[in-house]
């Protein structure tokens, strides 16, 4: 091996005293950072309500300004024709590589409220864990960049990295004015890496780096089987009823081996490798605490998978809710003139989400009575994500999370969807870096979300070391 001269011993020499003041300046700013963030996570950015929308735009000023105080430039709001966009840069880094810092601020709803412990919008801590609706997905994790950027500024006064922070408000409801933007501004968004942190750690103590994410085609049915509803009785056997025409259409959507009957739907789905399994089945995954931790009394799914397998790299079709008839107390005897199901289907590489969408509709159509009206009424859908693991810049956040963190992360794959994602490998053509520090029991989008402080902390670590990894990355030379 060649060692290195002296003037690299001594650059790496400065990077190491740069790197322990911005390391002391964390330390110290603990108290500051976790206030800062419950005044981030008071805000009821929930994108999908149109009565919050007022609330989205003030999170998305609150943004701008953290960013203005922290030290990057040429923050402003990006209008689009949803919720805005917030920009802001730091590009004084010459001949280092640029990072684009991609995650979102806005937040799931908050629904079923009486389930949660605290107030969503009043972020409280509870054995080191920080409860609060966007706690881990994604204003906390967006927030540990926030202040790894401002440690490098202040203590040192500049970054060893450029970076272009983008956030967007429109990430919970599909990102759908994300991709033209990102296609329109492709020069402004230029990059050598994409960063991302919106994803969790593969266990408590076992750090990750996610390398892919699933697709998402997601449609409504609507059946209709009467002008109105009926009385049950007088109709009750001679009208067809949508709800019971709606539970015999989804039950012909997967088959008894969990696959789903859709003509058409795996056939451009990309064999797991071999090699990818193996190393799956060396993860820490244990499946009776997983069950046990979720109150699931047996698993299911596509025969011939394991379970990491059938979350990973395996399409699927849900129910995720359906509504019809009477549902009250008591009892109604009613026949229901209509019958609802939101349905959507995650993806793996390489399907396409808006032919998959195409093939459902016409199944749909086919096994549906002529009994019923049908509407399918597609929302929104995102492209699977996939990416190999031997980039440097991977290598590089490896290295950063081992510093931070005390253990190198394991490589894994994801069920969830960021739809941006692969628009951005195929608008700028360079690799993302998805390091998360959530954790499975986070309980994103459910009641009690919560983000463990612990993570928080060392997450503001390995995202300052990461920027340091990525400049003296061999991919930067
Ligand atoms: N942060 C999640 C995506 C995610 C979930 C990544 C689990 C890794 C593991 C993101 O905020 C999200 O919830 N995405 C939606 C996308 C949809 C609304 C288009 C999802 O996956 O349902
Ligand atoms: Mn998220
Ligand atoms: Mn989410």
């Amino acid at each position: 091996m060649m060692t290195p001269g002296p003037a690299a011993a001594r650059r790496r020499a400065q990077a190491d005293t740069s790197m322990d003041n911005v390391i002391d300046f964390i330390n110290l700013n603990r108290e500051r950072y976790l206030e800062e963030l419950k005044a981030l996570l008071a805000i009821p950015s929930i994108s999908a309500l149109p009565e919050h929308a007022a609330d989205v735009r003030r999170c998305a000023e609150w943004c701008a300004a953290e960013m203005r105080r922290v030290g990057l430039d040429h923050v402003k709001l990006i209008d689009t024709p949803g919720h805005p966009i917030v920009y802001g840069d730091w590009l004084a880094a010459d001949g280092a590589p640029t990072i684009l810092f991609y995650g979102h601020y806005d937040v799931q709803p908050v629904d079923p409220l009486e389930l949660w412990a605290s107030p969503p919008f009043e972020a409280t801590v509870r054995d080191g864990e920080l409860y609060a609706r966007g706690a881990a997905d994604d204003k906390g994790q967006v927030f540990m960049h926030l202040k790894a950027i401002e440690a490098h500024l202040r203590r040192n006064n500049r970054l060893p990295v450029n970076i272009k922070v983008f956030l967007e408000g429109e990430e919970e409801v599909g990102s759908v004015h994300l991709d033209d933007f990102v296609r329109a501004h492709r020069s402004d968004l230029a990059a050598d890496v994409v960063v991302i942190s919106d994803s969790a750690m593969f266990d408590r103590g076992v750090p990750s780096i996610c390398y892919g994410l699933r697709g998402l085609v997601y449609c409504q049915i609507n059946l209709r089987g009467s002008r109105t509803d009926l009385h049950s009785g007088s109709f009750g056997g001679a009208v067809a009823n949508p709800a019971f025409v709606l539970a015999q259409m989804i039950a012909q959507m997967k088959d008894r081996r969990g696959r789903v009957k859709v003509p058409g739907f795996y056939a451009d789905v990309r064999p797991l490798e071999a090699r990818e399994r193996e190393a799956w089945a060396a993860l820490p995954f244990n499946e009776k605490k997983f069950r046990k931790d979720f109150g699931i009394p047996r698993l299911a799914g596509e025969a011939g998978y394991t379970t990491l397998e059938r979350l990973w790299a395996r399409p699927t079709l849900e129910v995720n809710g359906l509504l019809s008839g009477f549902t009250g107390e008591g009892a109604k005897t009613v026949l229901p003139g209509v019958a609802m199901a939101k349905i959507s289907m995650r993806l793996v590489p390489d399907q396409d989400p808006d032919k998959i969408a195409d093939l459902f509709e016409a199944y749909c159509r086919k096994i549906a009575p002529k009994t019923v009206e049908l509407t399918v009424t597609r929302m929104h859908g995102g492209r699977p994500w996939m990416t190999s693991h031997d980039h440097p810049y991977m290598q590089a956040a490896a290295r950063a999370i081992e510093r931070s963190f005390g253990r190198r992360p394991v490589f894994t794959r994801e069920g969830g969807s960021i739809p941006v994602v692969s628009t951005f490998q195929e608008a700028l053509g360079v690799p993302a870096v998805l390091f998360g520090v959530g954790l499975p029991d986070e309980n994103a989008h459910a009641p009690n979300e919560k983000l463990d402080l612990g993570n928080f902390y060392t997450g503001i670590l390995a995202a300052a070391c990461l920027y340091e990894e990525i400049a003296h990355s061999p991919a930067a030379a």
